[in-house]
């Protein structure tokens, strides 16, 4: 039995849902224990493409269990589109493989709207968030005034609770001069929709101790990635929950014991979705080949993804963040074809060197990377599978970013698809 955690080590969209994806063949459980369907998690099995938001990445595993713990919030709506899309593809969803915490919060129509308001109101110092609600349902939950999962079962509870959240948020709308939401049609649909979801709902901690009790794998799937926590990340251009490995217990009701290993998911270069500062960001000719050859583009909103070379200094940094133990390293066949491969090895902010990323952001705009140089190489890794079948340049670069990251390289991904990975180590044979 293991329990192993997977996180982002960057600014998310580093390749977690594959591997999550990957590592599934083994875990009898995976559990989302953050977030919302702000994630976009690509898989890709055989030709066959997967994209999912909201329901762990375990689900197109035959006999995997998932469960979509206490720390997410949930839009009722997207879940159910979510698992319509899915059944469409002949992936069998029911009681006995989803799993919904009946402690988790919902994200309600006004949340999206306020969410989306205040985005446009913020200008040019906009967060650039996903505009699903996320940041409203979060805030509504640590203000003790949120609904959950579980008040679906007594309705007028549930009604007169909603109200509350609708005047609450309308007095803000209106005083921005915005138009005032009613919350009764919203609660007759999402009354409705309840209906659908109650038969998925369980208590998560009591789950998860139950299978920890049969010694089950248990696999904990993080969204986003380490500098969109809302701690320890790029504040306030972050997403409104805790996205590193501490989190896992609390998001899902399972204390730090029983974790085994903590992964980390590290994309070969960088990349960032939104506003905010991004030390190595590339506007030149080199970030646009990153951004073509890796495709980009975000799974959730369709923008277009900033993009700059690998940040040793900031991957170290996550690794102590979260403890990692171990990390996979993805889209190395980005890296085909570049004659040079620049690493960000220190941070230099008005002459001043420093090897960490500051927590200020007016510190974080005024860094200027300094980098290494490494020699690229010839012809393409795509799809490699064996670490002997990469090019002496390839494994000396790995070799590198282990070195300044002071985490080893257990796991190396060559392309989208789940069979093109490398493996150096299984996080569930580790004990
Ligand atoms: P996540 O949010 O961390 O799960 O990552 P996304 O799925 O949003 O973005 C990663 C993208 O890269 C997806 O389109 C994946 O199919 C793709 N991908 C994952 N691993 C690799 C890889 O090793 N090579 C290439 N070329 N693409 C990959
Ligand atoms: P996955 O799981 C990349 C970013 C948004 C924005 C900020 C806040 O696919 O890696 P939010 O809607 O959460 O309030 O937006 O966080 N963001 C992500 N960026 N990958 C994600 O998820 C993200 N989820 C949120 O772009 O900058
Ligand atoms: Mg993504």
């Amino acid at each position: 039995m293991s329990n192993v955690i997977i996180v982002g080590t960057q600014w998310g969209d580093e390749g977690k849902g594959k591997i999550v994806d990957w590592l599934s063949e083994k875990a009898d459980l995976v559990v989302r224990f953050q977030g919302g369907h702000n994630a976009g998690h690509t898989l890709v099995i055989d030709g066959n493409v997967f994209k999912l938001s909201l329901l762990p990445s375990g689900i197109v595993r035959e006999n995997t269990v998932v469960l979509i713990g206490n720390g997410v919030v949930i839009d009722p709506f997207h879940l159910i589109k979510e698992i319509k899309q899915l059944e469409e593809k002949n992936i069998n969803i029911n009681p006995d493989n989803l799993i919904v915490s009946d402690s988790a919060f919902l994200i309600l129509p006004i949340h999206q709207i306020v969410d989306e308001i205040r985005e446009k109101n913020n200008g040019s110092k906009k967060i650039g968030t996903t505009g699903r609600g996320i940041g409203p349902a979060y805030e509504d939950k640590v203000g003790r005034r949120g609904l959950r999962i579980c008040d679906f079962l007594n309705k007028d509870e549930f009604e007169s609770n909603m109200k509350k959240i609708y005047d609450f948020h309308n007095i803000w709308l209106c005083a921005m001069g915005e138009e005032k939401q009613d919350y009764q049609d919203a609660f007759n649909k999402l009354w409705n929709i309840g209906k659908t979801i109650i038969k998925f709902i369980q208590p998560s901690w009591l789950i998860i101790n139950n299978f920890k009790t049969s010694k089950a794998n248990i696999l904990f799937e993080g969204a986003q990635g380490t500098f969109l926590d809302v701690d320890h990340g790029t504040y306030p251009y972050v997403t409104s929950s805790n996205t590193i490995a501490s989190q896992a217990g609390i998001g899902s009701g399972i204390g730090p014991t029983a974790m085994n290993y903590a992964l980390g998911i590290t994309k070969a270069y960088t990349t960032r979705v939104g506003s905010g500062p991004f030390p190595t960001e590339d506007n030149g000719d080199d970030g646009n080949k990153l951004g073509t050859r890796g495709h980009e583009f975000g799974t959730v909103t369709g923008r277009q993804r900033r993009c700059g070379w690998f940040d040793a200094i900031l991957v170290k940094q996550a690794v102590a963040l979260s403890s990692i133990n171990g990390i996979a390293f993805t889209k190395l066949d980005v890296l085909d074809g570049f004659k040079e491969i620049k690493i960000c090895v220190g941070y230099e902010i008005e002459s001043k060197k420093i090897d960490y990323l500051p927590s200020s952001s007016v510190q974080q705009e005024k860094i200027k990377p300094i980098y290494e140089v490494m020699k690229g190489w010839k012809g393409s890794i795509a799809g490699i599978q064996n670490i002997e079948d990469l090019p002496y340049e390839a494994k000396l670069y790995i070799q590198r970013v282990e070195e300044l990251v002071q985490c080893k390289i257990i796991l190396i991904s060559t392309s989208p698809e789940r069979a093109d990975t490398i493996v150096l180590e299984n996080p569930f044979d580790v004990n």
